[in-house]
C-alpha cells in the first residue's frame, strides 16, 4: 500500500491481471495431442507423443538421443548418477555412484543443478560466477582444478538462458580429463559458437538436461529430458527411469530403479509447444531489448551476454543496479530490510514496488555457497577458495561475484504474453523507484 499511495507513483494504477515473471503460454495445438492420447487410450508413460518429442527435441538440439523424463531434476539426477558410474564404477544398491567424490558445479543457480551430487553421495564444490555472462567463471574453474586436481565431473548451468563460456570451460575440462554435464534447463533454443561453429546448449556436454517446468521457455506443466550422443547412456537412463526392469516376464531387478519417465499426456502438451519455441524465443528477445532501451539513463545494466559467440533464448530478462546507486539493503534468513534514498534503489525496493502494482519479479538466484545446506561445501573464486577468509570487516571489495550479483540483481517480469504497453508501465515503475 505504501507504494501505491506514494506521490512518486501518482498516475499509475495496479494491473487488474497480474503480470507474471514467466507463466505458461498455451496456443491450442497442445490440446490436440493431449486429446489424441486420451482418444487412443495411451494414458501412460508410453505412447506416440513421447516418441515424437524425443525425436523432435533431439533433432532441434542436435544430439543423437533424447530421453523424456518427469522433470529436469530427474534428468539431472540420472545424468549425474550415470556420470558417477562411468567415472568411478557401479555402486552398491545402498550407495551413490559419487560416494566420497568431489564434483564442480555452477554456484549461481537453482538448487536442482547440484542437489543430484548429494543424492549420489558426492560433495559439490561450487565455482564462482563471472560478470560477463553470470555463469561459471573459467578462471575460478581453473583455480578449482589447482586445488582439487582429482575432480572428473563438472556441472555447468546456462543461467536465465544465457550460454556459459563453453569454449573456455570445455578447454579446461578437456585438459583435466573431466566430463561435462550441461544443465540447460533454462536455455532450450539458446545457441553458442563452439570453436567457430554454432551449436545449441544441451549438445556440448557428455550428458545434458532440459526442463519443461511451467515457467520455462516451453512447458508441459512439468517434464524434462536427458540429452546425449551416447546410445548406451540413453538406453541406461531409459531403463533406470522405468524402475530398472530386466528383460524377463516377471519383475526382475539387477539395478536400483526410479519412476522418472514422462507421461504421454505431458508429452502431448510439449509436442504442441514445440511448434512455438522459436516464436517464444523471439518474444523473449523483444522483451529484453525493450527493457534495455527503457532503462537508458538509469544506473542499471541488463544481464550481459556475449554478442559474438552466443544467441541466448532470453528466458528471463534481468538487471543489476550500479554499485553507487544502491541504497543499503540487508537480508536475514527469510526477511530483508532496506533504506529509501533519493536517486538510489535496491532489488527489494523495486520488487516491493512491482508487487504493489500486481507485477511479479524475483531476486537473482541466491548462490549455492550461501545456502545454509551447503555452507560447509568448498567454494572457489577466481582468487581461490575464500571459505574462512571473510574480508567484509576489512572493507575490501569482495571477490565473491555471485554474492555481489545476488545483492544487486533482479529477475524482471519476462512473461511473453506481456504487451509493449504493459511493459512500458513496468519500466515506468522501475524508473520511479530511483526517485523515491
Ligand atoms: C537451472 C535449473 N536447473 C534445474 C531445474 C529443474 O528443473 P525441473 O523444475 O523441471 O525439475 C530448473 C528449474 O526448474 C532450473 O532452473
Amino acid at each position: 500500500m505504501e507504494y501505491i499511495d506514494d506521490p512518486v507513483f501518482s498516475g499509475i494504477t495496479p494491473f487488474e491481471k497480474k503480470i507474471y515473471l514467466a507463466s505458461p503460454t498455451m496456443h491450442g495445438d497442445e490440446q490436440k495431442w493431449v486429446n489424441e492420447a486420451i482418444r487412443t487410450n495411451w494414458v501412460s508413460t508410453v505412447g506416440e507423443n513421447i516418441n515424437v518429442i524425443e525425436k523432435t527435441v533431439a533433432e532441434y538440439v542436435g544430439v543423437k538421443h533424447a530421453v523424456a523424463l518427469s522433470s529436469g531434476t530427474s534428468a539431472l539426477h540420472l545424468a549425474t548418477k550415470l556420470a558417477g558410474e562411468k567415472l568411478y564404477g557401479k555402486a552398491l544398491p545402498f550407495e551413490g555412484t559419487l560416494r566420497g567424490k568431489k564434483v564442480f558445479c555452477s554456484d549461481c543457480t537453482f538448487g536442482a543443478s547440484g542437489n543430484p551430487i548429494a543424492y549420489e553421495d558426492g560433495e559439490a564444490v561450487f565455482i564462482d560466477t563471472e560478470y560477463d555472462t553470470w555463469n561459471m567463471c573459467p578462471k575460478a574453474l581453473e583455480k578449482a582444478f589447482e586445488l582439487y586436481p582429482e575432480v572428473k565431473l563438472v556441472i555447468v548451468v546456462h543461467l536465465y538462458g544465457t550460454p556459459a563460456k563453453m569454449n573456455e570451460i570445455k578447454a579446461i575440462c578437456d585438459r583435466h580429463g573431466a566430463m561435462i554435464i550441461e544443465d540447460a534447463a533454462e536455455s532450450l533454443g539458446a545457441e553458442y559458437k563452439l570453436n567457430g561453429e554454432w551449436v545449441q546448449t544441451g549438445s556440448i556436454g557428455a550428458f545434458n538436461c532440459i526442463s519443461f517446468n511451467g515457467n520455462k521457455i516451453i512447458t508441459g506443466s512439468t517434464g524434462g529430458m536427458f540429452l546425449t550422443d551416447d546410445s548406451d547412456a540413453a538406453m541406461k537412463v531409459r531403463k533406470w527411469s522405468t524402475q530398472s526392469r530386466e528383460d524377463a516376464v516377471w519383475y526382475q531387478h539387477e539395478e536400483i530403479g526410479y519412476n522418472y519417465r514422462m507421461s504421454n499426456i505431458i508429452a502431448g502438451i510439449i509436442r504442441g509447444q514445440m511448434f512455438h519455441l522459436d516464436e517464444h524465443i523471439a518474444q523473449k528477445k523483444a522483451l529484453y531489448e525493450r527493457y534495455e532501451e527503457g532503462f537508458k539513463g538509469l544506473p542499471v545494466k541488463m544481464n550481459p551476454w556475449d554478442k559474438e559467440n552466443t544467441r541466448p533464448n532470453h528466458w528471463l530478462s534481468c538487471m543489476i543496479i550500479d554499485r553507487d546507486a544502491m541504497t543499503s539493503q540487508v537480508r536475514g534468513k527469510c526477511d530483508f530490510l532496506y533504506r529509501r534514498e533519493n536517486g538510489k534503489s535496491c532489488p527489494h525496493a523495486i520488487l516491493d514496488a512491482l508487487k504493489a502494482f500486481n507485477v511479479e519479479g524475483r531476486p537473482i538466484c541466491k548462490p549455492m555457497h550461501m545456502q545454509p545446506i551447503y555452507t560447509s561445501n568448498p567454494f572457489v573464486t577466481a582468487n581461490g577458495s575464500i571459505r574462512g577468509k571473510d574480508t567484509d570487516h576489512l572493507n575490501v571489495p569482495s571477490v565473491d561475484v555471485g554474492a555481489d550479483i545476488f545483492q544487486r540483481g533482479i529477475c524482471l517480469p519476462s512473461d511473453n504474453k506481456m504487451t509493449p504497453e504493459q511493459q512500458d508501465v513496468v519500466i515506468d515503475i522501475i524508473r520511479r523507484c530511483f526517485e523515491l
